[in-house]
């Protein structure tokens, strides 16, 4: 049985009538229909499964709503998988997933069964204007510049130039206020300064003795006299005491004083400021990203995305016994800005 609807404006030739000619324009073969297309009670059946679909959307709204203004939002409930969950959102996301789940497939059912199914061919037209439309054009435009009064008015064409060709520096010239780049000025803190080298309390500002350090005592500190919240940004300290023994190498020993060690307080990942330390494993870890240090090994990064070890303050006490930075960090703190090559 054929049905060879030929919807195709004369070009539905025959797949076999043009075999032997690679070139011919082969048309669209011809057009098989669906049962709904040929049996009306498959097709009402159809509509009948799209509008049931629809139906279900609908009450499963009315659901939403009921379990909105109905179920207590403290209620749970236990569901096999799942474990035990909190009922509202259970009922609501099922609701209304299912709702929106019930309109796209009576959509698509209704598209496939329904809606009508015959191939067509929209052809390419040339998007190049025809001759008279292209010598219009240029009329238009000609009449424009002489409208303009342009060709007569040279002072105006003149200055109208001068306008828009400095008229591109004025944003040019804002980029400078992205600058000076800060080249060495971010390598330093106020640690480099002899005279900021005293250490204290980041909250009180008392100079720190090694009698205030327990083991697994951390402290955040800072330098004496700070100068500006920037250079608090670039400067915190953690103070962390490790038995000596735990202390992976002497030259680490030898940077902080009888078990106690100073570590930038500034992630090198993104600058978020550290805090969490846990005193069994010596690890640090940067709430922002979980980049992790372990701090009785130069800070070395044993998880997470920072690319840089923490780096290290040298530390000893001074005449009076208080605690007080031997210089500057033995690494550029912060994000590593500084590997990007200008700085
Ligand atoms: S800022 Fe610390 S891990 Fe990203």
């Amino acid at each position: 049985m054929s049905y060879g609807i030929d919807t195709h404006g004369g070009h539905g030739t025959d797949l076999a009538q043009v075999e032997g000619d690679p070139f011919a324009d082969p048309g669209l073969p011809h057009h098989t229909p669906r049962r709904t297309d040929i049996d009306a009670r498959a097709a009402n059946r159809a509509e009948r499964q799209v509008a049931g679909l629809f139906g279900l959307s609908t009450i499963l709204t009315i659901g939403f709503i009921v379990a909105f203004v109905s179920i207590d939002k403290e209620d749970t409930m236990y569901v096999v998988g799942l474990g035990t969950i909190n009922s509202l959102n259970f009922a609501l996301g099922v609701t209304l997933g299912g709702s929106l789940l019930c309109i796209g497939f009576g959509a698509i059912h209704w598209a496939r069964k329904l809606m009508n199914a015959e191939e067509i061919v929209d052809y390419r037209h040339p998007m190049k204007s025809s001759p008279e439309d292209t010598a219009d054009a240029l009329e238009l435009a000609k009449q424009g510049v002489a409208d303009s009064a342009l060709p007569r008015r040279k002072l105006i064409w003149t200055s109208l130039i001068g306008a828009m060709a400095l008229f591109p520096l004025a944003p040019v010239i804002a980029l400078r206020d992205l600058g000076p780049l800060p080249h060495k000025k971010l390598r330093g803190t106020l640690w480099d300064k002899p005279e900021h080298r005293e250490i204290v309390h980041a909250n009180d500002e008392r100079r720190l003795k090694p009698s205030d350090f327990a083991l697994g005592t951390m402290i955040s500190a800072k330098p004496n006299d700070l100068e500006s919240l920037e250079d608090l940004a670039k400067a915190a300290i953690v103070l962390i005491k490790i038995n000596p023994q735990e202390i992976r190498s002497k030259e680490l020993a030898d940077r902080g004083y009888r078990g106690i060690l100073a570590y930038s307080k500034i992630c090198p990942h993104a600058g978020c400021p550290l805090g969490l330390y846990e005193d069994e494993t010596h690890h640090m870890l940067c709430p922002c990203h979980q980049s992790t240090f372990d701090l009785a090994d130069f800070g070395r990064v044993v998880f997470g995305p920072s690319a840089r070890n923490l780096p290290t303050l040298a530390i000893t006490v001074d005449d009076e016994g208080f605690l007080v930075a031997k210089g500057g960090f033995d690494e550029p703190v912060g994000p590593t800005f500084f590997e990007r090559g200008d700085a």
